[in-house]
């Protein structure tokens, strides 16, 4: 494992997202602040994805090397650098936990905020249906995953119709997941609470801008760093 001091690097809209972001740990914050999904769009580059968005590519630009000459960075763990068994471990130990919890804080919050403010003009109730849509679509998805994908995965126990199978399982509901996240951040107005916010408000929007972050952090690391490595170490022991 290594650990590397990020530096002003100057960025380029031709580079992919998420190489950038597996490069320089600062610019996760940017990207989501713009409503940029690097978890299951990080083959796209910069330009692209700014087209994809409407968002001016020179903007997204600026801020990124802003964020990495911002001398509060902190030195990063490179998931590149870990092997397949130990990022697994961290992504159940680290991101699936995190994340049980968080969904299950932030529908409770979600059915209380509805409940104690209906007739708000804000979209609670929707926002209540989207963190519930996301929980049932994530805790089976994790759970998939630990008793039965990483499992395989590591013992390299799935045949190549079962992996294509399990690959375009995990992609469709990982882009489902950034979809969600979108939803809840644009029903949300960027996780700003509202004027007449309580501290339930305050608390659930505080837990919906932690899901998301972390949950980014995660899906990009299974699309980008796991499943890439495995399929590379696959292609190594069955040569076709
Ligand atoms: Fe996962
Ligand atoms: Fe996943």
């Amino acid at each position: 494992m290594t650990v590397k001091l990020e530096t002003g690097r100057v960025f380029h809209r031709s580079e992919p997202l998420a190489e950038l972001v597996l490069e320089h740990s600062a610019i996760a914050p940017v990207l989501r602040r713009h409503r940029i999904d690097f978890s299951s769009k990080g083959a796209l580059t910069l330009e692209q994805i700014c087209e994809l968005n409407g968002t001016s590519v020179e903007v997204v630009l600026a801020d990124l090397q802003r964020a990495v000459r911002s001398p509060d960075q902190r030195p990063f763990t490179d998931p590149r650098a870990m092997s397949p068994a130990a990022l697994m471990f961290h992504i159940v130990a680290r991101h699936h936990a995190f994340l049980r919890d968080v969904l299950a804080v932030a529908e409770g919050l979600a059915l209380k905020v509805e409940r104690v403010h209906a007739g708000r003009p804000e979209p609670l109730a929707q926002l209540r249906q989207v963190v519930h849509e996301l929980r049932e679509l994530l805790e089976p998805h994790i759970e998939h995953e630990e008793v039965s994908l990483f499992p395989s995965l590591l013992e390299h126990s799935l045949t190549a119709d079962e992996l294509r199978e399990e690959s375009a399982r995990s992609k469709e509901d990982h882009e489902r997941t950034g979809a969600m996240l979108a939803e809840l951040r644009r029903l949300t107005n960027d996780f700003t609470p509202p004027a007449w916010a309580d501290s339930t408000v305050r608390g659930l929007y505080h837990q919906l801008e932690s899901l998301e972050a972390d949950t980014l952090e995660h899906v990009h690391l299974e699309n980008y760093v796991l499943f890439p490595t495995l399929a590379a170490q696959r292609a190594g022991l069955n040569p076709r």
